[in-house]
């Protein structure tokens, strides 16, 4: 029994196994040899909203034979102030693992040791670990390898995927960059823990010089409405478009997690013009999520 809660958390031996073992179940997609999940019954406890997330780990439990059972915070006594400590020893007692979306790291944390049952991190204001498995698996499929490659990370360089990018850099040795604003720039103590190569910059033009990747995500993460305003003025120069990408390696991939905001954080130009990567990596988020959910029963 294993449980996914970041990146940060993950070794790099199992890393490289989910990456190989989804590039299996995307293969062997309707063909699966066995169902790890048969007979078992999995809570989706979700505090924000989800597209993505929701339909492809509901799908991805089905398809390895489980049973989902989503369960929205605001309707279950979570959302009216019961413990996690406790809404987790009881769903330990009924349902065989767990996927949790919700706002603080600590409480994903302490759902795993409560219940004693598998418990993977399906965002947290600190991480989005499923997110970038599925972006490096559509990374590998389009480029090769990321080992060795550079990855540009544009706006909001403080954020859940921009840290999980972070964790990643060191553990598959690419070159991580951030062109983010001074008040958007990742924390100081994240980048000593990770290690690696990532260098900070709020210099958009020479993050995105040479880069084989450029990705970006929201401006205002679910939880940050309140400070809408202020992010929009403060990352306007942050934005994916031509300009950018002509700064980049030819061909290289633009990539986005989902949902987009066009004319914010990418123009509508540059996400159409790159709508099969980015919809191949939202399509990912199937095959990563089932490789993860096999590597947690076993
Ligand atoms: N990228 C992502 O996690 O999307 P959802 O918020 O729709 O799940
Ligand atoms: N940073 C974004 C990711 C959405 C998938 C958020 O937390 O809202």
């Amino acid at each position: 029994m294993k449980h996914l809660l970041s990146i940060e958390q993950l070794n790099r031996a199992d890393m490289e196994q989910l990456l190989a073992a989804a590039a299996v179940m995307k293969r062997e997609r309707g063909r699966h040899p066995t169902k790890p999940l048969a007979g078992q019954t999995w809570a989706l406890i979700f505090s924000k909203s989800s597209t993505r997330t929701r339909v492809s780990f509901e799908v991805g439990i089905a398809e390895l034979g489980g049973r989902p059972m989503f369960l929205s915070a605001v309707d279950i006594q979570l959302g009216r102030g019961e413990p996690v400590k406790d809404t987790a020893r009881v769903l330990g007692r009924m349902v065989q693992g767990a996927i949790f979306r919700t706002f603080a790291q600590r409480d994903v944390e302490e759902f795993a040791h409560y219940s004693g049952i598998p418990t993977i991190n399906a965002l947290t204001d600190e991480e989005h670990p499923c997110q970038i498995l599925a972006d490096v698996l559509t990374i590998e499929e389009k480029l090769a390898s990321l080992a060795g490659k550079v990855v540009a990370f544009i706006g909001d360089g403080a954020c859940n995927v921009a840290n999980s990018w972070i964790f990643a850099a060191a553990k598959l040795g690419f070159e991580l960059r951030i062109a983010a604003p001074q008040e958007f720039q990742p924390d100081p103590a994240l980048l000593q823990r990770a290690g690696g190569k990532v260098v900070c910059t709020a210099d958009l033009a020479s993050a995105a010089r040479g880069a084989d990747v450029l990705y970006t995500d929201v401006w205002v993460s679910m939880g940050k409405e309140d400070e809408s305003a202020e992010r929009i003025k403060a990352l306007a120069g942050y934005q994916i478009n031509q300009t950018v990408v002509q700064l980049a390696k030819p061909g290289a991939l633009v990539m986005h997690c989902l949902p987009a905001y066009r004319g914010k954080e990418i123009d509508d130009e540059t996400f159409e013009a790159n709508a099969e990567t980015i919809f191949t990596q939202a399509e990912n988020r199937l095959h990563a999520q089932k490789a993860i959910l096999q590597w947690a029963v076993a």
